[in-house]
């Protein structure tokens, strides 16, 4: 069966576990199943193809659409995108699923609470956003608006990455979207 292309758009605070998850999804399709497959990471994004881009409302719409449009062209080549990246605002979500195609684009909403997040603090971010020394950092002193109706809901804090993994594995298998031998739908 010959693969085809959509995107898997992970969403959520910074922290939550888009990165570990995308990891996991990433050696999963494309070293264990061998289908075409690209990560967009939002950390690894900010050092290429948004260089110099800050974090107002306008540069992170940047940011996001610009990651939007990667993805289209590589969904509509019948790769298989993985773009993480906080992605704060539902509007531009929503506008990258118009691009992408509502079939194609599947919302992933990494949900942990925002104590949660600053109890562990991977990077130390939080602190700093507490003490006000990052400014217009989200979750603390910038908004999240978190998906109405994500195609996959992981709640990072109670669940294992393993579970987390297998919900979206799950998803996509019953959407067809990859099968259960191996190849994509
Ligand atoms: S987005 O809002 O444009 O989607 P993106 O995912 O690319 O953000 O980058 C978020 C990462 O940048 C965070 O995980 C964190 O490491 C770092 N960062 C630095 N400043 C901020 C800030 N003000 N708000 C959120 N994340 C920030």
């Amino acid at each position: 069966m010959s693969q085809h292309g959509f995107t898997l758009w992970f969403t959520g605070l910074s922290g939550s576990g888009k990165s570990t998850l995308t990891d996991m999804l990433y050696a999963e399709l494309k070293e264990r199943r061998g289908l075409k497959v690209e990560r967009l990471d939002g950390d690894e994004v900010r050092k290429n193809l948004s260089k110099g881009l800050g974090f107002s409302k306008e540069d992170r719409d940047t940011n996001i659409r610009r990651i939007g449009y990667v993805c289209h062209l590589l969904t509509r080549n019948d790769v298989i995108a993985i773009a993480a990246a906080i992605s704060p605002y539902r509007a531009i979500r929503d506008e990258n699923r118009g691009l992408i195609g509502s079939d194609q684009f599947i919302e992933i909403y990494v949900e942990t609470p925002l104590e949660v997040l600053v109890q562990r603090d991977v990077k130390g971010l939080y602190a700093k956003a507490l003490r006000g020394e990052i400014k217009e950092f989200t979750g603390v002193s910038d908004p999240y608006e978190p998906p109405l109706a994500p195609e996959v809901h992981i709640r990072s804090d109670i669940e294992t990455p393993q579970q987390s993994f297998a919900k979206v594995i799950g998803y996509l298998e019953g959407r067809n979207l990859i099968s259960r031998d191996g190849a994509t739908g």
